[in-house]
């Protein structure tokens, strides 16, 4: 049975979208003046991504950008998020800006338009440049500084079309998963490294935020971050504590110096780790913002785990919950729940799902079809969940899918396939999946006032 989707909760100009990123779609990393990255640095070491991939070709779209726009025409979109590369733009980190890199992202954006497709733009998605990592990285506040001097150089090349900016994405997962976990590029496992990350990509937030607003008038600025709804495992006091815990580092760390509340003072605590403050710094943070992007994948289910790692709480996994292929529980719930929380709690007055997918391992059956079953179930569950949020009061003002394509899937490579198109990475052949085809149905139905069947 199709998940009834109540397609009349939207409004009449919601932004139905796609999402990317530079460094997971683009490719041609060598090419017209590009440095390495964090990424390039860090895929380039054994071991440290499934495969041993890396994004050197990954979909070609440095190439293949008018066929890619043609695909998101075909879905019938109307919006498209992607990201600048910074070592395109300033591969040195700061200093000279490469005039190559920001043609590119010039016309992408002229043929965005022309299509009819509203671009939305993420300055930082994660492509560090080396050299700066090399210099401290996001540990030292001149990264933050940095950042503002290249999204001022980026707004003040487009701002004169693209209207919607963001200036990071996912700022836990860079300073979490890759200054304490690991997992991700710089690959390190260092609290103090990792909290001192959390607090510089929050202040870079901040200051890119005026940085774009002084070359960008009427930019519409917006902050992307990820989140969970966050559940204790069982009613014990130690792990309602830890789901507590859990919470603050996965949300609430986040939200709340963003939105005025300064850092949590229980996690300050709990990490037990000097932020290099200064004065005014706060403020700068809580710069009032345009819009809000929530990226949704899953909930998580906490225990107390006094001896494991910082938060001291581990997610439990729960047996008969249905999953997608990257083992991440699935729960529509979670998504209209953390929009109302947004709203509600911390009182966003226009939100975007910047991100909101499911990985599965699809195949081009031999008449050249991709039918994803579990991709497509996914996709009208979530949009189910918005237009419940929207029922109850969340200014959701568009959905953006994660992915346009199958990507470059970071620590996972190319293993775990996102995209609503289908890409056979030998021969960059792309096939519109049938979640795609149902996703351009249920953007026809909502522009004809019609429902899905
Ligand atoms: C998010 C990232 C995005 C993509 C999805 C699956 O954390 O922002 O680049 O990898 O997960």
């Amino acid at each position: 049975m199709p998940e009834s989707i109540d397609l009349t909760a939207f409004p009449h100009d919601f932004a139905w979208g796609t999402a990317t990123s530079a460094y997971q779609i683009e490719g041609a990393v060598t090419e017209d003046g590009r440095a390495p990255s964090i990424w390039d640095t860090f895929s380039h070491t054994p071991g440290k991504v499934a495969g041993d991939d890396h994004g050197d070709v990954a979909c070609d779209h440095y190439h293949r950008w008018p066929e890619d726009i043609a695909l998101m025409r075909r879905l019938g979109t109307d919006a498209y998020r992607m990201s600048i590369a910074w070592p395109r733009v300033v591969p040195g980190g700061d200093g000279p800006v490469n005039a190559k890199g920001l043609d590119f992202y010039d016309r992408v954006v002229d043929a965005l338009l022309a299509a009819g497709i509203t671009p939305s733009v993420t300055v930082y998605h994660w492509d560090l440049p080396q050299t700066l990592q090399d210099r401290g990285g996001w540990t030292e506040r001149d990264t933050a500084e940095h950042l503002a001097a290249y999204a001022s150089v980026v707004a003040a090349r487009l701002g004169d079309r693209v209207s919607q900016w963001a200036t990071l994405n996912e700022p836990l997962c860079s300073a979490w998963i890759g200054h304490l976990e690991g997992r991700m590029a710089p690959g390190l496992t260092d609290l103090t490294a990792a909290v001192r990350a959390s607090y510089h990509l929050l202040l870079g937030h901040g200051l890119a935020t005026q940085a774009i607003r002084a070359a960008a008038p009427g930019a519409q600025i917006g902050l992307v971050t990820n989140h969970s709804t966050i559940e204790p495992a069982s009613c014990r006091p130690e792990d309602i504590a830890a789901a507590a815990r859990m919470d603050g580092h996965t949300n609430r760390w986040w939200l709340d110096p963003v939105y005025g509340r300064g850092f949590p003072a229980d996690m300050r605590e709990l990490y037990g780790i000097e932020l290099p403050e200064r004065s005014n710094d706060l403020a700068t943070i809580a710069a009032p913002l345009d819009w809000h992007g929530l990226n949704y994948y899953f909930p998580a289910t906490i225990a107390d785990d006094p001896d494991g790692p910082v938060p001291y709480a581990r997610e439990i996994r729960l047996p008969d919950v249905t999953r997608t292929g990257m083992d991440w529980q699935i729960d529509a719930d979670g998504l209209e729940a953390l929009l109302l929380r947004l709203t509600d709690d911390y009182g966003v007055r226009r939100l975007y799902v910047t991100e909101n997918g499911s990985a599965f391992p699809d195949r081009v059956d031999p008449d050249g079809a991709v039918d994803d079953p579990g991709r497509t179930r996914y996709l009208e569950q979530h949009l189910a969940a918005c237009a419940r949020a929207l029922r109850k009061g969340a200014p959701l003002a568009g959905y953006y899918a994660w992915s346009l394509l199958d990507n470059f899937e970071w620590a996972y490579g190319y293993d775990k396939r996102f995209g609503l198109v289908h890409v056979d990475y030998p021969t960059q052949r792309r096939t519109v999946k049938a979640s795609g085809h149902r996703y351009a149905d249920i953007i026809r139905a909502h522009r004809q006032g019609t429902t899905v069947a």
